[in-house]
């Protein structure tokens, strides 16, 4: 069986049940997607029912007070994603008359909207066909497949980029690209992965060649 189903089947079993991922909703996906930017899915699961519940949609998002944003965001950290996000919550209102994007190319113009952000949004709220790269994909790509290029190098950064679009299994991005991020988080773990359960581990090579914590590279800065 190829990777990507590997992946998919390994995903059906194992996935969290986890909220944003019973929506297609581009709005709702937002919210998850830049809570979870620099938070853990334990820690940012409270905050995202409380925004979904204070804000049920954009235009309730941008008729907030930044006070009120900024209060609901308490214990989060990185303050600038809680402006950030009313920023973009009233720019969807006049630009795109309150619909929330779901289109890579719009999404990336949106304020602490990234790459790895507008790859997430797009392919999981219309199935836009654009790979997700982010810590666990990185992790993932580098173990099985056996890439020591520094991740944090421009060189790794094209490499990975290119292999993950590669790989997308575009019949379903929104399920592979979850797929593959659950994966390197409760399966394919930075410390102590667990290979002894791993389906794919006959054909990785970092399992094969005992350089499982040796990958990815990631270069000192
Ligand atoms: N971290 C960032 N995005 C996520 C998602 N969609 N599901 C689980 N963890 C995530």
């Amino acid at each position: 069986m190829t990777f990507q189903f590997e992946l998919i089947n390994w995903y059906r079993a194992n996935k969290r049940d986890l909220p944003w991922r019973h929506t297609t909703d581009a709005y709702t996906i937002w919210l998850s997607e830049i809570i979870l930017q620099q938070t853990r899915v334990e820690q940012g699961l409270p905050y995202f029912i409380s925004f979904l519940s204070n804000f049920p949609t954009v235009n309730d998002f941008a008729n907030a007070t930044e006070a009120k944003v900024l209060k609901l965001w308490q214990g989060l950290g990185y303050y600038s994603r809680g402006r950030n996000m009313h920023a973009t919550a009233q720019i969807v209102m006049n630009n795109y008359n309150g619909v929330f994007p779901t289109l890579h190319d719009d999404l990336i113009k949106l304020k602490g909207v990234g790459e790895y952000t507008a790859a997430a949004i797009s392919s999981f709220s219309s199935g836009e066909a654009r790979a997700v790269v982010d810590g666990n994909v990185f992790r993932v790509l580098a173990r099985f497949y056996g890439i020591d290029t520094p991740i944090n190098s421009p060189e790794g950064k094209r490499q990975f980029f290119k292999l993950a679009n590669e790989l997308l299994y575009k019949e379903d991005s929104a399920l592979y690209n979850q797929a593959i991020m659950e994966f390197g988080a409760i399966q394919c773990k930075p410390k102590s992965p667990d290979c002894g359960s791993c389906p794919l581990r006959i054909n990785c090579f970092a399992y094969n060649n005992n350089a499982v914590n040796q990958l990815p590279v990631k270069l000192a800065k």
